[in-house]
């Protein structure tokens, strides 16, 4: 079970040390938008770049841009420990992940919570990270959207017959009154924004996240 405080929520004057805030996060979430994939502006591969020299925490960069056959290896080549492309995005997604891949990042294959997963199923052999958007991209502190649950159940189930080790990423909404039910679906990997940095202590939130996801029943039933 790993959390991976998404620093949208941040206070962007401060990124260094709102990185220092979360030492017992397993990632940094690091959303990248071109306010035309989704209607949203953030950041790019300068802040990505500054970011990493000014923490040791690995970066999750998940790209919410047009054209990321184009501009994903960048972030890889920089050092981000994980670059995620989305399926409604990438017009060559097979070589985009491989070239994720050859530069040394986790390749991450993100889908839009109406987006389903099994036309994807052969190329789970490509991908290290599945993320499935649980509100839809573009903005922090929207409400979890149920309606994802049963695709996080089919994605498990896939990638368990699959055999291989892919990570299940889940995006938006998440919080301390939904986390244990992404997780009991398949959820391994747990992306909180407003969760954590809209904690008083958000150091303190990422442990209590954590916390529920590892107290949370298996999918399938078992403990
Ligand atoms: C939304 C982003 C998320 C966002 C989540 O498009 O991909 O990473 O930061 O924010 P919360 O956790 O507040 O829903
Ligand atoms: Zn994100």
């Amino acid at each position: 079970m790993q959390i991976s405080p998404s620093i949208l929520s941040a206070d962007f004057a401060r990124l260094a040390e709102e990185a220092a805030a979360v030492p017992n996060a397993d990632w940094l979430h690091v959303d990248v938008m071109d306010n035309h994939f989704v209607p949203n502006l953030t950041l790019g591969l300068p802040i990505v770049e500054a970011l990493l020299k000014a923490t040791s925490t690995p970066i999750d960069c998940h790209l919410m841009i047009e054209d990321p056959d184009r501009w994903a290896p960048a972030y890889a080549e920089a050092g981000a420990g994980s670059v995620t492309v989305h399926a409604e995005a990438a017009k060559a997604p097979v070589r985009t992940l491989r070239q994720i891949r050859s530069l040394g990042a986790r390749a991450g294959f993100a889908l839009n919570p109406a987006t389903d997963v099994a036309p994807y199923e052969d190329l789970l052999g490509e991908i290290d990270m599945l993320l499935l958007m649980t509100v839809e991209p573009g903005f922090g502190g929207q409400r979890f959207l149920d309606v994802v649950l049963p695709k996080i159940r089919r994605a498990r189930e896939l990638v368990k017959r699959h055999g291989g080790e892919v990570w299940i990423q889940v995006d938006g909404g998440v919080a301390a009154d939904t986390i244990e039910r992404c997780a009991e679906a398949g959820a391994d990997v747990f992306v909180a924004g407003s969760a954590v940095y809209g904690a008083a202590d958000p150091r303190a939130a990422v442990d209590r996240l954590r916390e529920l996801a590892e107290g949370a029943p298996r999918p399938g039933g078992a403990i």
